[in-house]
């Protein structure tokens, strides 16, 4: 730990010698010898699009932060995270958006965290600066080859979460989609946003080297604090958590399919969710559109509940409402395969006439077979190159294979 200090220090001054800090925060490190000097959390990558991406990270209590980046270790570049003049100040929480990346460029970044004491309106003081280690991941870009990996339906359970990571860090994916329904059941008080998404002292979180691409679930709408999840999670977009990317061949289309049970005698009325599929099919529409998709040979679509399912008569289940503003656009577009959670049990639908892409889900939350996860956790792992994408579901615990596709451009 005394390395560690001798080191921030060293970093710090260093910074400040190169001019990348600004005066205040080095002058902010102090020269007394610290027997616990705090150790940052692990920072998260998400929301990414083709040129920037969101890093957020857990804090101890009241925080500022900043995240410095470049693409070499030297760094060189200070991201502020200002939202409408205002530098992000949080108790829980510390978001920044880092902006003006090259899609495909390897960026190194480290954040650096500084306590404010703010006892009333005429003082406020900032404390000893904490500086992460360095990481490194690819901004997502057009290129020749992809993998990626999908998460669903984690529900905060601990053995799943490791099971799934365990296979994820063997395939080292550039990419981890996490397919919704991150939180237990639902978002009662703000540490449920802290341990559900940030997953502090829970497991180790690859995503701070490796970019993670949310799709809204169900339970990621429930509970009073639903409304915070975008401090902990931002949105990629200007609204919604619709998302469109493209990593290597694979164009990307995120859908949010919100809530399954609507309407005025489900949860005081306070969803509106038809609404909000409709303003999306009216973004879809021109997502689809764009070369980043429309020229992608694989094209690939990630929402939480499936936009079909084996038994149609199962309210719930699956979308209907997003089925029908959605599926027609998906078809016209070429879209392949529907990607989705929710039901925690694995199914593939082949494509129909009326579906001309595959509709696959993945298991539950638990890493055996049980009545709330009929399937166990997978992980579904894709590969693609510019000819073949290949698909596979995989039980995380036990390696079961139950599904391979290969799909040709
Ligand atoms: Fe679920």
């Amino acid at each position: 730990m005394l390395n560690r200090r001798h080191f921030i220090q060293a970093s710090l001054a260093a910074l400040a010698s190169a001019g990348v800090l600004p005066l205040g925060a080095a002058a902010s490190v102090q020269t007394a010898a610290d027997p616990n000097p705090p150790v940052p959390n692990l920072p998260r990558l998400t929301a990414p699009t083709p040129d920037g991406i969101t890093v957020v990270w857990a804090v101890a209590g009241p925080s500022t932060g900043w995240v410095e980046f470049g693409e070499s270790a030297g760094l060189g570049q200070i991201a502020h995270g200002a939202v409408d003049g205002l530098r992000p100040f949080h108790g829980r929480v510390l978001s920044v958006r880092v902006r003006g990346l090259r899609a495909g460029a390897k960026i190194f970044y480290r954040t650096v965290t500084v306590p404010v004491s703010f006892p009333n309106q005429y003082k406020m003081s900032r404390g000893t600066a904490v500086v992460s280690p360095t990481f490194s991941f690819t901004l997502p870009g057009a290129g020749a080859a992809a993998k990626i990996a999908v998460w669903n339906d984690t529900h905060q359970q601990d053995d799943a979460l490791q099971a799934v990571q365990k296979l994820t860090d063997e395939f080292a994916p550039e990419l981890l989609v996490w397919n919704g329904d991150l939180v237990a059941d639902q978002y009662m008080h703000e540490t449920d946003l802290v341990s559900a998404v940030l997953g502090v002292g829970r497991h180790r979180d690859p995503a701070s080297t490796r970019p993670m691409l949310f799709a809204r679930g169900n339970h990621d709408v429930r509970g009073a604090y639903a409304r915070q999840l975008p401090e902990y999670l931002p949105r990629p977009l200007e609204y919604g958590y619709q998302n469109l990317l493209r990593i290597g061949p694979v164009g990307i289309i995120v859908l949010d399919t919100g809530e399954d049970k609507e309407g005025p005698q489900f949860y005081a009325d306070l969803g509106e969710w038809a609404n909000y599929r409709e303003a999306q099919k009216g973004w879809l529409k021109s997502a689809v559109a764009q070369p980043l998709f429309a020229e992608a040979p694989h094209k690939l679509v990630f929402c939480h509940i499936p936009l079909r399912w084996k038994k149609p008569e199962d309210v719930g289940a699956w979308c209907p409402d997003g089925d029908a503003r959605w599926s027609p656009v998906l078809a016209r577009a070429g879209v392949r395969a529907v990607i989705s959670g929710h039901t925690h049990g694995f199914w593939h639908d082949a494509p129909t006439a009326a579906h001309p892409f595959h509709q696959i889900i993945g298991g539950g939350p638990q890493t055996k077979s049980t009545a709330w996860s009929p399937t166990p956790a997978t992980v579904v792992k894709i590969e693609a190159d510019e000819k073949t994408l290949s698909l596979e579901v995989v039980e995380a615990a036990s390696r079961q294979n139950l599904l391979s596709l290969e799909l040709s451009s």
